[in-house]
């Protein structure tokens, strides 16, 4: 099998302090492959994310035992070492494609500016390899589209831009944090069916961060919940849908998907608060209906959870 794209093993990364946003995550992503990150808010999936692109603020520390993006290894670069990874290493899709654009020039500007390590190629050769990526992720008039600013596209249509802009690069590894939370449920369903079409054709590896489960479950291959910080639980997208064995995974799941209305389809609201990563014990102790003593004192191991040996849980009753 060939390498993992992605391959995180114990990583950890602080905002000043001690408080862990991401607290020893294990996490690999294979060539070709989709992984999804579900978890509510805070749980530390954008920090895992802006790890993997070195977009971390100063203040953040990172530590690990291992960190490799596409053969480098991160966590012996410096800044300058990490941002000249970006875009071939490692592209990212925003949650807000208005925002991933300069509002005061044209896209084509932009589109070129982004492939300046190419300096052996021409201008005419560049707008040719552009036109011909708008016109893979389905944008109409793609050469005409050069000469136009963000505001003239839909947020659908800037969002496919944005897609294209990443693919341009080339990366090994897309990273969408949120990528149709702005749009509505039809250009939703556009862009997930795009992104696979992409990882089918161009066998782009992606990391898909939502709160959207349908969204999840549509696309990926396998999928990862976090919880303060913590993955709790990893498997093939199959296993955590039909059979999670994390409880704070079957509360995630428990909310009937088909109750909850269209174009909502969010996470539910478990009750009680997440704790400060980095405590004794399970995390998620405090808000379980399943604990016993052990879980507030004894850290739960990382274990196969099911029959199915690619399917992990960090839980004292998980097997149960
Ligand atoms: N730049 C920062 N400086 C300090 N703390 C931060 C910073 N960014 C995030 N945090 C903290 O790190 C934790 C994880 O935040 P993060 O944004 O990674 O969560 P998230 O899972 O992406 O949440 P959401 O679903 O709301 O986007 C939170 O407690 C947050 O307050
Ligand atoms: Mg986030």
């Amino acid at each position: 099998m060939s390498d993992p794209v992605l391959a995180m093993r114990n990583v950890s990364v602080a905002y000043g302090g001690l408080i862990k946003a991401v607290a020893g995550v294990d996490l690999s992503v294979r060539p070709g492959e989709i992984v999804g990150i579900i978890g509510e808010s805070g749980s530390g999936k954008s920090t895992l994310a802006h790890s993997v692109l070195g977009l971390l603020p100063k203040a953040a520390s990172i530590d690990g035992d291992r960190f490799m993006l596409a053969g480098n290894d991160m966590l012996a670069m410096d800044r300058n070492g990490l941002a000249a990874l970006r875009g071939p290493a490692a592209a990212m899709i925003f949650q807000n494609p208005m925002t991933a654009f300069s509002p005061i020039h044209t896209l084509g500007r932009q589109l070129i500016d982004l492939l300046w390590r190419d300096r052996d190629q021409t201008a005419a050769r560049k707008r040719e390899r552009i036109v011909a990526a708008l016109r893979d992720v389905g944008i109409p008039d793609p050469a005409g589209k050069l000469d136009a600013y963000p505001f003239q596209l839909s947020g659908g249509m800037l969002q496919r831009v944005a897609i294209a802009a990443a693919l341009l690069m080339k990366p090994a590894l897309l990273i969408a944090d949120e990528p149709t939370t702005a749009l509505d449920v039809t250009m939703e369903t556009q862009i997930l069916h795009l992104m696979r079409t992409l990882r089918d054709s161009a066998g782009v590896a992606i990391l898909i961060i939502s709160h959207h489960l349908g969204v999840i479950a549509e696309i990926c291959d396998r999928v990862a919940v976090m919880y303060a910080g913590r993955i709790v639980e990893e498997g093939p997208v199959e296993a955590i849908f039909r059979d999670p064995r994390h409880p704070y995974t079957k509360a995630l799941l428990a909310c009937e998907l088909a109750l909850i209305p269209p174009g909502v389809r969010r996470l539910p609201v478990i009750a009680g608060d997440v704790p400060r990563p980095g405590g004794a014990g399970c995390d998620f102790a405090g808000r379980c209906g399943l604990v016993e003593d052990c879980c507030f004192s004894v850290s739960p191991p990382w274990a196969i959870a099911s029959s199915d040996p690619s399917h992990h849980s960090r839980c004292h009753r998980s097997a149960s």
